[in-house]
């Protein structure tokens, strides 16, 4: 990586979220290299499923990507065409893609304040509405955000009462927990991502979990062609297969970033909590709740801006920083607002549109130096005393 020179900004972007390798993800991929396992299998693989399902405390196949798993997961659930799922519209574009790759129907749900995922009295609500038209969808996801386990309990709680299956969507939230457990492991499936900008990655990967263990079985089946059992390998198939498994060499990566996640998560709490006290005396800017019932990971440092205090909206400062060559992104556009998603019902809304109007995600990675901090933190600073000065100027001239 190119070393942090603060008169070069140029050269020293200060990007979002960027790859933090431990040190032994090298010797890893050597070891593929070395027993020629250039492929989708490997001693890679199993170590990395083996120690991920020790962390998780469940099964776990290794896939391409978090979408993949998501893809899979969906299927697993037995989402057919036409069928509806819940999905908060609170969220990447990824939670929801595989709903249309089924030819499903997803139904938007807005987010609560406290966590900024899945509103479970929204989900209770809708459900009721559904049960007494006798039409109630066949499955609901929860997306663990920004690294903040979504209040698991009710979502539970309700989605036993109507019975229907529950898939977690934990891509961004590896690491966090919810009352002292594992987000991702609560309901029927659960997926984690490893791309470049997670808090651990392999470039692309993914990860799906399950308390039944028959179904990471068949996901890994799928996952590889879905190939049937055939003495002859004489290339046997029943159902319709993808090239959704990991490759060996992308395993040793990961493998070797499992080894730090635990010194990522402190990392990336510690970005997130210095920006918080840097910025604690400026108004109008404040981190996104840390929810009592949690660890957060605070994979990315989300902060909520309000314009009247803060004297910049969220895209003015997005713009600010982007000339001082920072970089830095809105909470996430919501699934309604998609020209592609806007057809489909939604229920509420106001919240998610309210984050992602007023939310800034800031540069988060695990090893961002003190020196870039500061310099992300002082550019805040300057926008916020900039706006303030305009705005006095402008009343003294009034
Ligand atoms: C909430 C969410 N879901 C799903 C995904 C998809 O994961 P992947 O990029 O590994 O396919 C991502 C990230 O990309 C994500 O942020």
């Amino acid at each position: 990586m190119i070393p942090f020179h603060p008169t070069n900004r140029a050269r020293n972007r200060i990007l979002l979220s960027i790859p933090h390798m431990g040190g032994s993800e090298m010797r890893y991929v050597r070891e593929a290299f070395d027993t020629n396992w250039l492929s989708t299998a490997g001693s890679n693989l199993v170590t990395l499923e083996r120690d991920f399902s020790t962390l998780v405390g469940l099964p776990a196949v290794a896939l391409g990507s978090g979408t993949a798993g998501i893809h899979l997961g969906l299927k697993l659930l037995g989402l057919k065409p036409g069928d509806e799922v819940v999905v908060p519209t609170l969220t990447f574009a990824a939670s929801c893609n595989p709903v249309l790759y089924e030819h499903g129907v997803p139904v938007f749900l807005d987010s609560e304040r406290v966590s900024w995922n899945l509103d479970p009295e929204r989900l209770d609500d809708f459900l009721n509405a559904r049960a007494k038209i006798n039409k109630l969808p066949k499955a609901v996801t929860v997306v663990h955000l920004f690294g903040q386990s979504a209040d698991i309990d009710p979502i539970l709680e309700i989605c036993r009462r109507f019975e229907l299956p529950l898939l977690e969507d934990a891509a961004e939230a590896l690491g966090a927990q919810y009352k002292g457990r594992v987000p991702g492991t609560f309901g029927d499936v659960g997926i984690y991502s490893f791309n470049g900008n997670k808090i651990i990655t392999c470039t692309n990967g993914g990860m799906l979990i399950s308390r039944h263990a028959a179904w990471v079985e068949k996901a890994r089946h799928w996952s590889n062609q879905a190939k049937d059992p055939d003495p002859l390998n004489n290339y046997s198939h029943s159902e319709i297969g993808y090239n959704y498994r990991l490759s060996n060499v992308l395993a040793g990566i990961a493998r070797g970033q499992l080894e730090v996640l635990n010194e990522r998560v402190a990392q990336r709490r510690a970005v997130a909590f210095r920006y918080r006290e840097a910025l604690a005396n400026i108004p109008g800017i404040e981190l996104m709740p840390q929810a009592p019932y949690g660890l957060h990971t605070n994979w990315l440092s989300c902060f909520l801006i309000d314009p009247r205090e803060f004297g910049l909206t969220q895209a003015e400062l997005i713009r600010y920083l982007e000339a001082a060559n920072v970089e830095s992104r809105p909470v996430w556009k919501p699934m309604h607002l998609q020209k592609l998603y806007q057809r489909y019902e939604i229920v509420g809304g106001e919240v998610a549109e309210d984050l992602n109007e007023r939310g800034i995600c800031l540069p988060s990675s695990s090893c961002l130096s003190s020196e870039e901090q500061q310099f992300v933190i002082d550019r805040i600073c300057e926008a916020h005393v900039q706006a303030v000065h305009r705005r006095r100027s402008k009343a003294a001239v009034v």
